[in-house]
Formats: C-alpha cells, structure tokens, sequence
C-alpha cells in the first residue's frame, strides 16, 4: 500500500479523522482499507462554522492524534468537510473553443469550468467546488463525458458552490495548524453523496438529506448530475433543546432521553410509559410521561421535514425526485423518522447507512452507522479524486507535460 487517503468530518458534535490505504478489490477497481479511525467530542464549532479557534483546534487535534495512534503513522493531508449556512449555490455556465482536428481535450475541459467559474463573488465569499452538471458539444445537450467527441465549440452547465472565505480560513486554520495540510474542502452533503446514494437513484432523481447534531444539509441529484445544495441552520441538537425547554431540565439530560427513549411517533409509545430525569432547581428526580416528550419530538420533526419540503419545492426538484428522500446523519436514527418522512414528503424515505457494498474495507462497527456517512464519503470523495487526476494526466499527452513521469504515477497507483 504506497497511497494513503485521509478525511477529517468537522461536525457539531463530533469530530471524526481517517486514515485509508488505496488498494484494490478483486475485480482490480481502486478500493480503500480503512488503517486508522480517531474522534473527540466537537467543541469551538457551532452549526458548521468554526466560533472558538482555540477550542476546535485542540478538538481536531485529538481526533488526528488517536487517527495518526490507530493507523501508526503521520496524516500528511486529508480532504475535509464543510458545511454552514454561509455556503451558497449558483448555476453559471461556461464556453470554451475546440480543435476540430483533437476533439474535446481535458484542457477544454478545463478552461469550460473556468469560465463557468467567472461569477461575480462579494469579497467575502470564494469558491468551493466547480461541478459539471452537464457537457453541451456543438448545441448538443446531456453530454456526461465529452472528452474526445469531435466538435467546435464546448459548453458546460456548472454548479458553484461559494462559502464565507472567514469560514474556510479558520476551518484550514484548525487543520493545518497540526501540520496536516488540505487536500480539499469538500461540501458535506456532496461527500455523504459518496457514501450512501446508490447510482440508480442519482440517475432517477433523489434529494440526500444528512441530519447532523446542528446542520442540515441536502444535495439534489437526477440524471446522474448534483443540481442543487441546501444547508439549513438545524438538527438534533434542536430535538434535545425542545426536550429541555419542555421538562426545564439541562440539554445534557435531555439529549440522553432523547437517546434512550426518543420517537417521532408518540402513538407508538404506550400511554402510560414514565421516564426520570432532574430539573433545574430540584435535587430529587422528576417522572414524566414519554409519550410527552415524543410528542415534543414529533412537532420538531414535522417542523423539520416541512422546511425540507419547502426548500425541495423552491428549488424547482420537489417532484423531480422519483426515488425520494434518502436521510443520514446521526439524527436520521430518531425512531419512526422515515414513516414520519413518507408521510409529510409524501414520497419514499429510507435511511443512508455506510455499508458493505461501498469499496471501502475495514471499516469498525461504529463507522457503520449513519452519523459515519460524511466520514466515509469524504475518504470515497479523495478516492474518485485520485481516479479523476490519474485519467486527466493521462488524458493530457498534448499539453507539454511530463508524461513518462505521470504514467509512472499511474502504474505506480495500480499496485497492490
Ligand atoms: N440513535 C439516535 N437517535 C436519535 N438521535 C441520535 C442518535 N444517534 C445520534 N443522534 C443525534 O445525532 C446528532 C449527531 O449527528 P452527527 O454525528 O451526524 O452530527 P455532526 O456531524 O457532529 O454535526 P453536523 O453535521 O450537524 O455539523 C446528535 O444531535 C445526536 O443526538
Ligand atoms: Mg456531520
């Protein structure tokens, strides 16, 4: 194993650092073996954005630490993730001449996306990511890989994603101040994308909706294409916070009753069901009915599931989603979510789960959970990364490169 891919998920409540060797399955695909797992509680980070430097720092530190222990060996770079209401999505388009006598190059490619990438930006903001959403060779629309067609002029459809240039300063910051440096800054919902979207529904039209301790964020896919990006300022922490102001008792208390007996679905708990918990200003503890605090849950969650509705329905993709709604992230473990989903999207809702079938090994028991799919899909996100660069140095024999050494690179890659 020569390659090693790391990724570092920041989130509001946890931080989680990998660290993956690149090797390859039986049928000779690229694959990767998870070698180090480190997390710590997040602190100095509130809804995807970085609120204390110190404090996150030190968190982000001790997730690569135990990483760095797991695996036995240094993290040199890791892509990360980012998320926050800051970040902002465009659609933009882009042109560049062909060579009739070459076809599509990479370098078209690539001065198309630059110029879809020429928007005019506040001072404050700077791009994240240039995404195809669609090749348009010569007026012909729907192209998905135009390198090589013969034509004379090459059009892109892009997504931009922009984000508060503060914001990704103080994330890097945090990451590089423990000589890691980032490979890329990769938008949350794209990398959960990786881990949980299977290629049938990216092409049918889904919405993936990752529900993590203070963020929501979604990512729209149809015709195998992203199409659009949310993020919302909410998530399970607003579940723990409802229970809290309702009982009077500290968030802490409330987010383990949450844990232990929390449902969407109050009809579903029996009526006469108590749980105990200590409220502010008593030593003795309380008993409170738990049907009452799934109710308290049930209104967040409807709350919840319609803004995501709206949101689907203002981007224009609501009824565009024939393969529905797939939920991830920790809070998408709230008992009854998906029944309450089917019901208040009224279109088919299942959980998102890093599983077996992704071409990821070694993956521990806790990995395999929905508050893991970022994590994954952030080491899925560097690994089609390293794919698409070893096609580009191969696709760019033209370009004045030093070509003997990238296909040394590249069968260098293809070892075991
Ligand atoms: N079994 C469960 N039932 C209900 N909620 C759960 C469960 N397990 C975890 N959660 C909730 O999931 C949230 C954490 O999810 P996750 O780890 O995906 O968030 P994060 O990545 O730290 O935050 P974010 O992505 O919002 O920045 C917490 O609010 C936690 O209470
Ligand atoms: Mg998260």
């Amino acid at each position: 194993m020569e390659e090693f891919i790391s990724a570092i998920d920041i989130g509001t409540t946890k931080i989680c650092a990998l660290l993956a060797g690149v090797t390859h399955d039986s049928l000779g695909n690229l694959a990767l073996r998870v070698l180090g797992e480190g997390t710590s509680v997040s602190q100095g980070i509130r809804r995807g954005v970085v609120v204390n430097v110190t404090e996150a720092i030190a968190c982000i530190g001790e997730a690569i630490e135990r990483c760095e222990t797991d695996a036995g060996q240094h993290m040199e770079s890791a892509y990360v993730g980012i998320a926050g209401s800051h970040i902002a999505t465009l659609n933009s388009k882009g042109v560049s001449p062909v060579d009739a006598r070459q076809g599509v190059t990479m370098h078209d490619m690539q001065r198309a996306l630059e110029g879809a990438r020429a928007v005019a930006l506040p001072q404050s903001k700077e791009i994240v990511h240039t995404i195809a959403r669609e090749w348009i060779v010569d007026g012909q629309n729907n192209v998905q890989h135009p390198l090589g067609m013969s034509g004379f002029r090459l059009e892109v459809d892009a997504h931009v994603v922009t984000g508060s240039s503060m914001a990704i300063k103080d994330i890097t910051q945090c990451v590089t101040a423990h000589d890691v440096a980032v490979d890329e800054l990769v938008l949350e919902p794209l990398a959960a994308n990786e881990a949980v979207l299977r290629a049938d529904e990216r092409r049918m039209g889904v919405a993936v909706v990752d529900i993590g301790g203070g963020t929501t964020d979604i990512a729209v896919f149809l015709e195998d294409a992203l199409c659009h990006t949310i993020v919302l300022d909410m998530g399970g922490n607003h579940f723990s916070q409802d229970i809290a102001v309702g009982l009077h008792a500290p968030f802490e208390t409330c987010e383990e009753l949450k844990l232990r007996y929390g449902s969407v679905l109050p009809e579903s708990v029996p009526e006469d069901d108590k749980v105990w918990a200590t409220v502010f200003g008593e030593k003795a503890e309380r008993s409170f009915s738990r049907r009452f605090i799934c109710e308290i849950l049930e209104a967040r969650a409807v709350e919840m599931l319609e803004i995501i509705g709206t949101k689907l329905d203002e981007s224009g993709y609501y009824d565009h989603l024939s393969a529905g709604v797939v939920l991830t992230g920790g809070s998408s473990q709230v008992p009854g979510l998906t029944e309450l989903g089917r019901s208040v999207l009224a279109m088919p809702v299942r959980i998102g789960t890093p599983s077996n079938r992704l071409p990821v090994t070694g993956m521990s028991r806790t990995l395999q959970s929905p508050a893991y799919s970022t994590s994954i899909g952030l080491l899925l996100w560097g690994l089609h990364e390293d794919a698409r660069k070893i096609r580009q140095n191969y696709a760019q024999p033209r370009q004045g490169i030093d070509w003997k050494n990238r296909a040394l690179d590249f069968l260098r890659g293809l070892l075991p």
